[in-house]
């Protein structure tokens, strides 16, 4: 923790959405009356039918909570229709391509003709309300239009990351009964291609149900096509209809699924409904960025996770904001990029991940300093802790001392930020969070699941429901309750540890389960090992987080391979490369030792605690190692520990 603090600036304060004043009575209001506050509140999106009943259900039983119950609405009119009249000229969306020189930028009006014609596309394949349609997507305009448009008609989308195997694609294919997948030719990333049809092609061996494939040209790499399966997008569009009503939806009916990684099993389906998910991506994104009319706003996160969903599409949209979405890498063609495109486009508000500040820092300040970045008024961080020497370069030479920065602490599951500085009203310290947002009601909680006061460090509950919580785990709602509100009865649990100082201020600790956070990506440990131990050679793996300096986290495996197989070099790549295949390359362990056989305990449990220590290489602290069944297995994991 550092002692460095960084007060409101009074010209801040004095032009800012929220003054400190303010966020104290507004945080009141929001935890005394939500329903009073949230009935207010909602009125910043558009509805057909206004609710009435603003909340219902709580922590306790089987968690069924209902925000905006009777009220309805589509979500694709709170992001075009209604700025029709108002901004429908304004830039919506302004694409920056991987190649630096190419950019384009599209209207409220282009973007709604264009959602339009395609939500009239999918209509022809067959696409209804309640349906499920995939998204797998490099970040091009055609992925925020493929959204909306599932969202005009009332099928739920699931967007998975371009950079997903075709197991990991049609896993979640299957599990959410998806019959139409939307994908592209090939990807564009750093100069390199990502063959994301031929990746489809592969998937859907698996997925015989998927019927109609819709293929936009990015590359216009040469793909074959199925007859009667596979469609290209232009030429659906040209024969669509540009008038699409949008179809009337319940505020509780499904706005989308995304698949997030948890401590056991296979990821699972985080379903938003539509009502409550809105009105917070609308809520935070003007909060926390201090949104202004005509400001240029960019997020350089990738559609397929959540933070593209609220914080690229649906938040700025519903704001009328102009958001920027970008194709490629920091690093491509070179280490300025970023801020290149900050002075090309003069964007306003920068939001990005700490491991992309740090692997920039490590190119030193030259890059960032050939460029201007006089636009920019507001910096943001989010996906992991900011460790303190990257948010104070980044707020030194990114931002010359002048941009606050926004360390926004929130999940897949939260829908939106939760816990975040506001810039007119909460002083900054770095590497924190800060404080929760009004209508946000963390707790610190022992191992009991007793709230803890005051100065403490514990694990962070929510304890009273808001409106852009998932509601349940898609097929699964008992997984739903077991997850996240079995562990401490009546809350609501993160998985992250955290810290609050004297001044009530929120320091995030990172995870507390078998969660890992790599280079932004969350990681389930269960799923690296079980992509192992599916290899012929391998009986057993055990897999962990370690501290790695540019990721933040990086993936250490132990592997024990089968009787007779014999540890190499060859094999270690060979194991590397086969997760890379069955995940993604975003899963690839970074290192992997060979262990004859793995720490456990008496009941056979494998005890991580100490190969989290090995890993970290801090083997003189090893705690407790007299539960282990055979002590010696420990010492010569240190022996051979590996990197
Ligand atoms: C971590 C990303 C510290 C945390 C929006 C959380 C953070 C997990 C921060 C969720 C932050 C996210 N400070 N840790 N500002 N933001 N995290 O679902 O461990 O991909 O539980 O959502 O990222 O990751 P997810």
């Amino acid at each position: 923790m550092s002692d460095i603090l960084f007060p409101v600036k009074p010209e801040i304060a004095a032009t800012a959405h929220v003054n400190a004043e303010q966020y104290k009575a507004i945080y009141a209001r929001a935890a005394t009356d939500p329903a009073g506050y949230w009935a207010e509140e909602c009125k910043r999106i558009a509805w057909m039918k206004p609710p009435t009943r603003i909340l219902s259900g709580d922590f306790h039983g089987d968690v069924r909570v209902k925000w905006f119950e009777d009220g309805t609405l589509n979500a694709s009119v709170s992001c075009l229709d209604r700025h029709l009249a108002t901004r429908g000229d304004q830039v919506a969306i302004i694409w920056e391509s991987d190649d630096p020189n190419v950019s384009t930028k599209i209207t409220y009006r282009q973007l709604y003709e264009q959602v339009c014609r395609f939500a009239n596309a999918l209509k022809v394949l067959g696409v209804r309300k309640g349906d499920r349609v995939c998204i797998y997507l490099p970040m091009v305009v055609e992925a925020a239009v493929a959204m909306l448009a599932c969202a005009r008609l009332g099928a739920a989308h699931t967007v998975v990351f371009g950079g997903f195997s075709p197991d990991s694609l049609a896993q979640r294919i299957k599990d959410a009964g998806v019959r139409v997948l939307i994908t592209a030719d090939e990807g564009r990333r750093g100069g390199r291609k990502v063959p994301l049809k031929a990746n489809s092609d592969a998937a859907l061996r698996q997925c015989p149900d998927v019927h109609s494939v819709v293929v936009v040209k990015v590359t216009g790499g040469d793909v074959p096509m199925q007859t009667g399966r596979d469609h290209d997008y232009a030429t659906l569009c040209a024969a669509a209809s540009p008038d699409c009503p949008p179809t009337e939806m319940n505020a509780e009916d499904p706005l989308f699924v995304l698949y997030t990684s948890g401590s056991t099993g296979q990821p699972k389906g985080a379903l938003h409904t539509t009502g409550g998910y809105m009105v917070w991506a609308s809520y935070t994104h003007e909060l926390v960025f201090d949104y202004r009319p005509g400001e240029v706003y960019w997020c350089t996160a990738d559609v397929g996770w959540v933070t593209g969903h609220t914080y690229i599409v649906y938040g700025p949209l519903a704001n009328g904001a102009t958001t920027l979405m970008f194709e490629g890498v920091p690093t491509y063609p070179d280490a300025s990029r970023f801020w290149q495109v900050v002075d090309k486009h003069q964007v306003n508000i920068f939001y990005t991940a700490p491991t992309a500040i740090r692997s920039l820092m490590r190119e030193g300040e030259a890059p960032v300093e050939k460029t201007s970045r006089k636009s920019l008024r507001l910096l943001g961080s989010v996906g992991e802790p900011i460790n303190p020497e990257a948010w104070l370069w980044y707020h030194r030479v990114v931002g010359e001392h002048r941009c606050p920065i926004v360390d926004t602490w929130w999940q897949t599951e939260n829908g939106g930020i939760m816990i975040s500085p506001l810039i007119g009203a909460i002083a900054l310290k770095p590497g924190s969070a800060t404080r929760p947002l009004p209508g946000v009601l963390p707790v610190l909680v022992d191992a009991e699941g007793r709230e803890l006061e005051g100065e403490v460090e514990g694990n962070l509950c929510i304890k009273a429901p808001w409106p852009g919580m998932m509601r349940t785990v898609y097929g699964d709602h008992d997984r739903f309750v077991q997850t996240y509100f079995s562990t401490y009865k009546g809350y609501y649990f993160t998985g992250d540890g955290a810290r609050r100082d004297a001044d009530g201020y929120f320091w995030i600790t990172g995870r507390v389960d078998d969660v890992i956070n790599v280079a932004g990506h969350r990681m389930g440990t269960a799923e690296v090992e079980s992509a192992l131990v599916a290899h012929p050679k391998v009986a057993e793996a055990a897999v962990v987080g370690f501290p790695h300096d540019i990721k933040g986290q990086g993936i250490y495996a132990y592997v024990t391979l089968k009787v007779g197989e014999e540890p190499n070099d060859a094999l270690r790549k060979e194991l590397i490369a086969w997760v890379r295949k069955e995940i993604g390359p975003i899963a690839a362990p970074d290192t992997l030792q060979w262990a004859p056989s793995l720490p456990k305990t008496r009941s056979g449990k494998i005890m991580r605690r100490i190969l989290r220590k090995i890993a970290a290489n801090e083997t003189d602290g090893l705690g407790d190692t007299s539960t282990l069944a055979d002590p010696s297995v420990v010492k010569d994991l240190i022996e051979h520990r590996a990197g």
